[in-house]
């Protein structure tokens, strides 16, 4: 049996969401940005943040696999959907749910830098800051959390709970 408790409201998620928007039309005024999702977990979060921002953007997903259905990282990552957009040249922005150990967007960093784009940041809905196995700067960051696993609003576990408007902290029977 999984018990869970709210942690961010949808109202709490909108605000922040909206102040993103404002501080990244901001940072990039005057450019044009590739917002790049990686699924399924930022879909969500990617589709409301990039109607909060203010500039001509395009939009591209990937998909990596790292976690199956454990809420543990077994530190192994696969690239199951690269771009379709060409980046070189341009000012990206990657999306993510959660950055958890860093390995998945140290990864996808490495991978983009290849691409020669003319600027690489990240965006994060969720922060663990602690959990950090590899270093890896978030240039914006939702929320900083410490510690738990997380679902909704697009995170999920074992492929649930991904359709909640608000993010819950699950608490597994066995923790
Ligand atoms: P990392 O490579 O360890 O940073 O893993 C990040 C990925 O793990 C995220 O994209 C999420 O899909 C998943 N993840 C990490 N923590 C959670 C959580 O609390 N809830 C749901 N997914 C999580
Ligand atoms: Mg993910």
């Amino acid at each position: 049996m999984q018990d869970k408790e709210i942690i961010l409201s949808r109202e709490t998620i909108a605000q922040r969401v909206r102040e993103l928007g404002k501080i990244i039309s901001h940072d990039y005024a005057g450019k044009k940005l590739v917002v790049i999702g990686i699924l399924k977990g930022a879909v969500i979060f990617m589709a409301d943040l990039v109607r909060e921002i203010d500039l001509p953007v395009e939009i591209d997903f990937v998909r990596v696999f790292s976690y199956g259905a454990s809420s543990t990282s077994c530190g192994e990552i696969r690239f199951t959907k690269d771009i379709e957009l060409s980046i070189a040249g341009k000012d990206v922005l990657i999306v993510e749910d959660i950055v958890d150990t860093g390995r998945t967007l140290a990864y996808l960093r490495d991978v983009f830098t290849c691409h020669e784009p003319n600027s690489l940041r990240i965006c994060a809905l969720i922060d663990k800051k602690e959990r950090r196995d590899v270093p890896v700067w978030v240039d914006y960051v939702g929320f900083d959390v410490k510690e738990g696993f997380l679902v909704g609003y697009g995170l999920d576990h074992a492929e649930q709970h991904r359709h909640y408007p608000d993010v819950y902290h699950l608490k597994m029977s066995n923790s």
